[in-house]
């Protein structure tokens, strides 16, 4: 396992790219995966997609307190609800921005061995779900932002934003 560099807004047209499909699952992949959670954990982040490494390819890590969620290839099968929630992103650092995302979502895709998986989740598991799966398309938050909330964050961390 190793820490990737994080691609920065901006900085690298990646993040802007649509991303491809998995096509083998090998031990390649898995190494991806091993690294995006490792590189995750290290930035204190709640997910992160391929795209933010450098690699064009569809897959995303989520943890939003519960466990380690990994999917390959996640399409968004049903969505419901509305929530307005604080987003940050380990590709934008130091800034935050309020964003309307659904209350509860359902995404299906494929594990690390290339078995079919679905994953449900609501509230910050579903908002994680659905900004990692932007940025398979080259979406990033501060795309769908209403609202700049980078001070309110830096007030609520005690003088910096994550
Ligand atoms: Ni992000």
């Amino acid at each position: 396992m190793a820490i990737r560099a994080i691609r920065i807004i901006d900085e690298d047209d990646v993040l802007r790219k649509h991303a491809r499909k998995v096509e083998k699952f090998d031990d390649r992949l898995a190494e991806l995966l091993d690294d995006m959670a490792e590189t995750m954990r290290a930035g204190d982040g709640a997910g992160l997609a391929a795209p933010q490494v450098g690699v064009l390819k569809r897959a995303v890590v989520v943890d939003a307190g519960e466990a380690l969620i990994e999917i390959v290839n996640p399409e968004l099968v049903s969505s419901e609800g509305e929530i307005t929630v604080i987003e940050g992103c380990l590709s934008v650092p130091g800034r935050a921005g309020r964003v309307v995302r659904p209350e509860k979502v359902t995404v299906k895709g494929q594990n690390r061995k290339g078995e079919d998986i679905e994953v449900s989740g609501e509230g910050m598991l579903a908002v994680c779900l659905c900004h990692e799966l932007d940025h398979l398309d080259g979406i990033l938050y501060v795309d769908k932002m209403i609202a700049d909330a980078t001070e309110e964050m830096r007030q609520r961390n005690g003088g910096e934003a994550k």
